[in-house]
């Protein structure tokens, strides 16, 4: 199976569970890019890799009725299952790649794409597009994962340790510095970048490794044996005991948005 087969079938197998079960925290950084890409009423809206619809909901409350808002996924189940929840007549959703926009030059006002931009094979194609279908004067906001916490540094460090790769995207996640140049090779101007900590609480433990395997990581995981991964588990448990508060298991996300105008 080629990359791009593989990811939207990981997407599809996790999209009915992924808008909930102690993931809210993409609500909280949608809202939070949204509130810095200065959403309007009456703006016409692009949500690319929209999954759940977490920036979507935000930018239909803003554009109301006079707006409109636009999102499309590669995978089918992400589309199917977002279209149950957001049937407001100005939405509309579609199965796409956000490599190849069906969409003509100016459409948007504000392009949007949360957590994604590391997930495409070709990113400045992405970018291309994204450009091509805003209008001149329009905005490009996207989020995306700065420094990983503890947990996921323990847990890729072990997974390398038993001789398997961990990654789940195509090239690196992007740093500061190759965001900067592909927004500036893209040719956005008024580039910036913000960057966001957010500290989430799960239940316990178990709580966090039930979630890793309703996301993305889950490809990862379903590269080790059952044995492997239940060692893994034990051994997670003990170690990341320092996680665990009162309170719950904690994890911090550390997350840039970065916006720039056509
Ligand atoms: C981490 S989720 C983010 C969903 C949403 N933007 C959010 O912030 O909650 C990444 C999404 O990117 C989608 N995706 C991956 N590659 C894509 C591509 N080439 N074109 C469109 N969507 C893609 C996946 O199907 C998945 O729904």
């Amino acid at each position: 199976m080629n990359y791009k087969a593989h990811i939207t079938d990981v997407f599809n197998r996790s999209a009915a569970d992924y808008g909930g079960f102690g993931t809210h925290y993409f609500d909280i950084f949608a809202k939070r890019l949204h509130e810095r890409a200065k959403g309007f009423p009456g703006a016409c809206i692009l949500d690319a890799a929209t999954g759940r619809g977490a920036i979507l909901k935000h930018a239909l409350k803003c554009v109301g009725k006079e707006g409109k808002a636009v999102g499309i996924d590669i995978s089918s189940a992400m589309i199917e299952e977002t279209r149950k929840e957001i049937r407001e007549e100005n939405a509309v959703l579609y199965c796409m790649d956000a490599e190849a926009l069906d969409f003509e030059d100016g459409t948007f006002d504000i392009v949007y794409c949360g957590f994604a931009l590391f997930f495409f094979e070709d990113r400045k194609q992405a970018m291309s597009e994204f450009k091509r279908v805003l209008k001149p004067g329009g905005k490009l906001a996207i989020s995306t994962w700065g420094e990983i916490d503890v947990p996921r540094r323990l847990l890729k460090n072990k997974i390398i340790s038993l001789g398997v790769d961990p990654r789940v995207y195509p090239h690196p996640m992007p740093d500061e510095e190759e965001l900067r140049e592909l927004f500036h090779i893209s040719g956005f101007s008024s580039l910036e970048i913000v960057p966001d900590w957010l500290d989430h609480t799960y239940a316990n433990f178990d709580h966090w490794w039930e979630c890793l395997s309703l996301r993305a990581s889950r490809s990862t995981l379903e590269k080790l044996t059952e044995e492997q991964r239940q060692t893994l588990k034990q051994e997670l448990s003990v170690e990341l005991e320092e996680q665990s508060r009162p309170d719950g298991f904690h994890e911090e996300f550390h997350v840039y948005y970065v916006t720039g105008n056509k």
